[in-house]
């Protein structure tokens, strides 16, 4: 896969999955904007790439996308490839026990960030571009501990398969299903500062390729599904779970 000359912007570009997505783009000849609410995480991702770039992306924040939209317009003349990555998720548990507000964020995190990137970024994608989102296996196979946070995933699922069908055939809009990975948001999520190593083993045990995911599997996912060689792939959400949804 190439992207040399491609425009890119990767979102949650400062840690786990989207420091991997960032780091797969630019290595490919990608000119990349990695954003995230985290800019200084944002800037040490980019100060290894040749000819990455930062910004400030809060995803919750409509202003702030548009603000993004004009700056691609006027660094690199458009946008040719979206990641649409960050992710927020409440403490794992029973859902009774998420605070609305939590509840709430999550939601503007995970969905309506989506919304906000096709609305500012698609004017300035010409035809050929794409879009693929971090949605999670959680979103088609919900499991105990996570259901508000799998269902605003499931929600992004669809989201991406309706988008696509409205930004068919000009620009393809994709997702990908990870199975959990040891990042700092499913550390955080589990309530710990690391993960418990029973529970490790546990979510080990449930999936057959017998790992959890690397972020460079999401990278390598979220790359094909971008490139020339997916051009006839639209409304997919390509599971990235070992073999966990099987059964
Ligand atoms: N780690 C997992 O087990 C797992 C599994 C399936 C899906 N996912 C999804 O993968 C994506 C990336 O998560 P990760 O595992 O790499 O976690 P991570 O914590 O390593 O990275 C998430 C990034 O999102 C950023 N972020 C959070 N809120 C933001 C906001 N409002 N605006 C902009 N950036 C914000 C954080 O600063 C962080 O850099 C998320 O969408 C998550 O839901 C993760």
């Amino acid at each position: 896969m190439h992207f040399g000359g491609k425009r890119v912007i990767v979102t949650g570009g400062a840690s786990g999955f989207g420091r991997a997505i960032s780091q797969g783009f630019a290595g490919r000849g990608a000119h990349v904007m990695v954003t995230d609410i985290d800019i200084d995480g944002a800037d040490a991702v980019a100060a290894d790439l040749d000819g990455a770039l930062t910004f400030r992306l809060d995803v919750t924040d409509e202003d702030a996308h548009a603000e993004l939209a004009q700056l691609m317009a006027d660094t690199w003349g458009g946008i040719d490839i979206v990641a649409t990555n960050a992710g927020f998720s409440h403490r794992a548990g029973y859902t009774l026990n998420v605070p609305t507000d939590e509840f709430d964020l999550m939601w503007a995190v995970n969905t309506r960030s989506i919304y906000f990137a096709v609305k500012h970024f698609t004017p300035h994608m010409p035809p050929g571009s794409s879009i693929v989102s971090t949605a999670s296996i959680g979103g088609k196979r919900p499991r105990k501990g996570f259901t508000p946070y799998n269902a605003s995933k499931a929600a992004a699922i669809i989201l991406t398969r309706g988008l696509a069908e409205e930004f068919a055939p000009d620009i393809r809009i994709n997702c990908v299903a990870p199975v959990a990975s040891e990042t700092a948001f499913f550390v955080r999520a589990t309530g710990s500062d690391t993960l418990p190593e029973p529970l490790k083993e546990s979510i080990i045990d449930g999936i057959p390729m017998g790992r959890m995911t690397d972020p460079i599997d999401v990278a390598n996912a979220v790359m094909f599904l971008a490139s020339d060689e997916a051009g006839f792939l639209t409304g997919v959400c390509l599971d990235v779970d070992g073999g966990r949804s099987i059964s």
